[in-house]
């Protein structure tokens, strides 16, 4: 060969190898977080491939307000989650999406959902990482493909940075954005409400005694009329533990011809009419109730247990064995709703590291 041209092509050779672009930027680790152990509650539980980080929580945060996300850039995941409503969509009984198409469900609270295991009413998906990612494509939502969100991050001053900071290199992916979201919805706790702080220390932060009552209520087995036994709302069944879940799908008799529900996973029958039990925690501000929200108050909700349960073949048994419904005073649902108020979170409601960064 030549000897010119072999060096030229050497020479060549070398310039591709060694492009004029920036050399990668290096980043630091990102800073490990561990979440205090709260009394009562569960040990956190954190996916083994992404831990939490202070950089990767921020990126998720970021991500979580962030319009670009959207086809027309105008809506975020919190235009439907609002922090001041434990995360749900300001009153509204079903979100309209970027394209004025209106769902079919209530949107849901976000906390505490480290100790979840289904995600959605119909609990169709399994993990927080798929979760994710599913309003951003949505017809009916934010109605974006992610490769163009990710190309729209990609562009941006601000995310190519808050990704090296988190996953140790600037390139945005969709799987990056996966797991900073999760990281964001896994950090958001709710464990500092007045009855957290009864439970703690009783006598320094009592319950009054309609929450009590309400309480007692709340935890007691149903027992028929001339039972000779106190009566109880049974709503522990399901409304149970520390979480006000026992993280189960079932059947609460709201109607006769019970929506597909739980059986969409699983497709047995006897699944049909069951949704996911929400927890109670800040159920005064998350209203309207049920996965259609097709109750406005807890009034409402407190009529359908005692008066209006719907029978049909997968009926919780608890339920059915109450007939229509639990025949209570109209002093013992106002006490259930004084003691459902207890559950009320104002720390969390008002966490500075839940808000929109900006
Ligand atoms: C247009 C309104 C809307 C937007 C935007 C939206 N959501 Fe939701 N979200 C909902 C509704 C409605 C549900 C319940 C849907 C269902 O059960 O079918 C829900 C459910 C969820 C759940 C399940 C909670 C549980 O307990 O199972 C999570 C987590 C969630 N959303 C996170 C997000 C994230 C992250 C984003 C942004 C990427 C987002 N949402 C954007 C309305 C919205
Ligand atoms: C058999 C299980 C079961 C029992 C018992 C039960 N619930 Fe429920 N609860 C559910 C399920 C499931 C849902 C969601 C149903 C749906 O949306 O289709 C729900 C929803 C609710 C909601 C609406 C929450 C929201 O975010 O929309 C409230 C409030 C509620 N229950 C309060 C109570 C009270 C108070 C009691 C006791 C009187 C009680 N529940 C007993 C299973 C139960």
């Amino acid at each position: 060969m030549n000897r010119l041209l072999f060096v030229s092509i050497l020479m060549l050779g070398f310039s591709a190898c060694k492009p004029d672009l920036k050399p990668a930027k290096e980043y630091p680790a990102p800073t490990p977080v561990s979440l205090a152990q709260k009394p009562f509650f569960p040990p956190a539980v954190v996916p083994a491939d992404n831990p939490l980080t202070v950089q990767g929580i921020e990126l998720g945060r970021h991500l979580f307000y962030e319009t670009k996300l959207s086809g027309d850039n105008t809506q975020s995941c919190a235009s439907c989650h609002n922090q001041e409503l434990a995360f749900t969509d300001n009153g509204r009984r079903f979100s309209v999406g970027i394209t004025g198409a209106v769902g079919s469900r209530n949107s849901m609270a976000l906390f505490n959902l480290m100790w979840t295991n289904r995600f959605f009413w119909d609990g169709r998906v399994a993990t927080m990482r798929q979760q994710v990612l599913l309003p951003i494509e949505d017809p009916i939502e934010m109605h974006e493909s992610l490769q163009n969100a990710v190309a729209k991050l990609q562009q941006t001053n601000l995310y190519p940075d808050l990704f090296g900071k988190a996953f140790g290199s600037d390139v945005v992916t969709t799987e990056r954005m996966a797991k900073a979201l999760e990281q964001f919805i896994l950090s958001i706790q709710s464990t500092d409400s007045k009855f957290d702080r009864f439970r703690v220390n009783p006598v320094l932060n009592p319950l009054n005694s309609e929450e009590t009552r309400g309480f007692n209520l709340f935890m007691r087995e149903f027992s028929p009329p001339g039972s000779g036994r106190p009566t109880g709302a049974d709503c522990f069944h399901c409304h149970g533990t520390h979480l006000f879940t026992v993280n189960n799908f079932t059947n609460n008799g709201l109607d006769e011809n019970p929506a597909v529900g739980f059986s969409i996973v699983t497709n047995d029958p006897t699944d049909i009419g069951k949704f996911k039990t929400p927890s109670l925690r800040n159920v005064a501000v998350t209203g309207p109730y049920m996965h259609d929200g097709r109750f406005a108050t807890l009034e409402d909700v407190m009529d359908h247990y005692n008066e209006h349960l719907k029978s049909s073949p997968t009926l919780d048994p608890n339920l059915k064995s109450q007939g229509v419904g639990l025949g209570l005073s109209a002093q013992d649902k106002a006490d259930i709703i004084a003691f459902l108020h207890t559950l009320t979170d104002s720390v969390y409601l008002n966490n500075p590291a839940y808000k929109s960064p900006f």
